[in-house]
C-alpha cells in the first residue's frame, strides 16, 4: 500500500481520477450546507458527496463555488434517487442538476439504490452513458448494489458493447454501499476489487453508534486517536473511498486528521469482525 495522505486519489475505471476522502453530506440541511462544505474545504476535503434525495445540491455546490478552490481540483457527486427509477426520470433529474447548480460538469453520477427492476435500473444506466457521453457527466456508478445487481449491469454493458461497439454499454467506475467493520460486505468487495472498481464506504462512521466499542477504544488509546478516527482509518486501509458525515467543525476537522498512524495488518485483521449488522436496511440485497 502507497503512502495514505490527505490527497491520495484513486484512478477510477473511466480514467478519471477520485479522492480517497469525502466529506458526505446526507442529513445535511439545505440551510447549512454551504457553509459546511466550505469548512470541509478549507481544512483539506476536495470531494462532496450529495444526491438528489439530501436537497442540498445547489448550497453544496455554492460552498464549493465560495471556497475559489479551482473546480477541476474538486469533485462532486449526486445520485438519481430511489424511487421511480427510469430512463426518463433519470434523464430529467440529470438535466435538474445542472440548472439547480450551474455545474458545467458532474465528476460522478450515481444511480441512488437498485430498486424498480431490471428495466428500470438499465433504463437508468443508459441515461447515465448518455450524460457522459454529452460531457456533461465525467464517471458514472452506482449505489447499493449487491453482486447479483452488478452481474446484471455488467452483463447488459457487455452485451451493448458487443452489439453497438466498445464503451456503448458505458463504464461502470463506482460502487457506494455501507462498508464498516461490521459489514465488511467481502462478496460485494471481492467483485468490484477484481475489476477495479472503486468501492465508496457510506455510514463509515457507523453514524456514531461504535464509539464506546471495546474493539475501537484500545485501538483509539494506543494511539492516541478517536475511535471515529480508527473507523475511518480501516476503511482507507481497506482501499475505499470513505465518506464520513459531519455537520460539526471540529468534527469535520477530526474525521480528516488520518494520515500519521497506520494500523497493523494484525488490527485490521482484528476489526473484521465476520458480523452481518446494516445501519438501518439493505438495498443490496433487494431481489426486485
Ligand atoms: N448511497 C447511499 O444510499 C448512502 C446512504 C447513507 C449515507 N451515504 C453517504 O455517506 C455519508 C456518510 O453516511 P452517514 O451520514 O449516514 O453516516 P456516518 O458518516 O457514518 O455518521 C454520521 C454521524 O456521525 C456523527 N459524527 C461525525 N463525525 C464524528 C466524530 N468524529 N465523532 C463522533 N460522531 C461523529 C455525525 O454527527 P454530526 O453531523 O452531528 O457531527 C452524524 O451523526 C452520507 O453523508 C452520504 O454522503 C450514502
Amino acid at each position: 500500500m502507497s503512502k495514505l495522505t490527505i490527497n491520495t486519489k484513486y484512478r477510477m475505471p473511466s480514467g478519471h481520477e477520485i479522492p480517497a476522502l469525502g466529506y458526505g453530506v446526507y442529513q445535511t440541511p439545505a440551510a447549512i450546507a454551504s457553509e459546511v462544505v466550505q469548512h470541509a474545504l478549507s481544512v483539506g476535503y476536495r470531494h462532496v458527496d450529495s444526491a438528489v434525495a439530501y436537497r442540498n445540491e445547489t448550497p453544496s455546490v455554492e460552498g464549493m463555488n465560495a471556497s475559489k478552490i479551482p473546480r477541476e481540483d474538486l469533485f462532486f457527486t449526486t445520485k438519481i434517487p430511489p424511487k421511480q427509477l427510469s430512463y426518463e426520470g433519470a434523464k430529467q433529474h440529470i438535466a435538474n442538476t445542472f440548472e439547480i447548480t450551474g455545474l458545467d460538469y458532474v465528476d460522478l453520477y450515481l444511480i441512488h439504490a437498485p430498486y424498480g427492476g431490471k428495466e428500470a435500473r438499465i433504463g437508468a444506466w443508459k441515461a447515465l452513458v448518455e450524460g457522459v457521453e454529452a460531457g456533461k457527466i465525467r464517471s458514472i456508478g452506482v449505489s447499493n448494489y449487491g453482486v447479483h445487481h452488478l452481474d446484471e449491469l455488467e452483463a447488459w454493458i457487455k452485451s451493448t458493447d458487443e452489439k453497438e461497439g466498445e464503451g456503448k454499454g458505458g463504464v461502470l467506475s463506482v460502487n457506494q454501499v455501507e462498508l464498516h467493520p461490521w459489514l465488511a460486505r467481502d462478496d460485494i468487495v471481492e467483485w468490484c476489487n477484481k475489476r477495479g472498481v472503486i468501492l465508496e464506504a457510506y455510514c463509515p462512521l457507523v453514524r456514531a453508534t461504535k464509539s464506546e466499542d471495546p474493539l475501537l477504544l484500545p485501538l483509539a488509546k494506543k494511539y492516541g486517536k478517536t475511535t471515529a478516527q480508527i473507523l475511518l482509518r480501516w476503511g482507507l486501509q481497506k482501499g475505499f473511498v470513505i465518506l464520513p458525515k459531519s455537520v460539526t467543525k471540529s468534527r469535520i476537522e477530526e474525521n480528516a486528521q488520518l494520515y500519521d498512524f497506520e494500523l497493523s495488518d494484525e488490527e485490521m485483521k482484528q476489526l473484521h469482525t465476520g458480523v452481518y449488522e446494516p445501519c438501518a436496511w439493505d438495498p443490496t440485497v433487494s431481489q426486485d
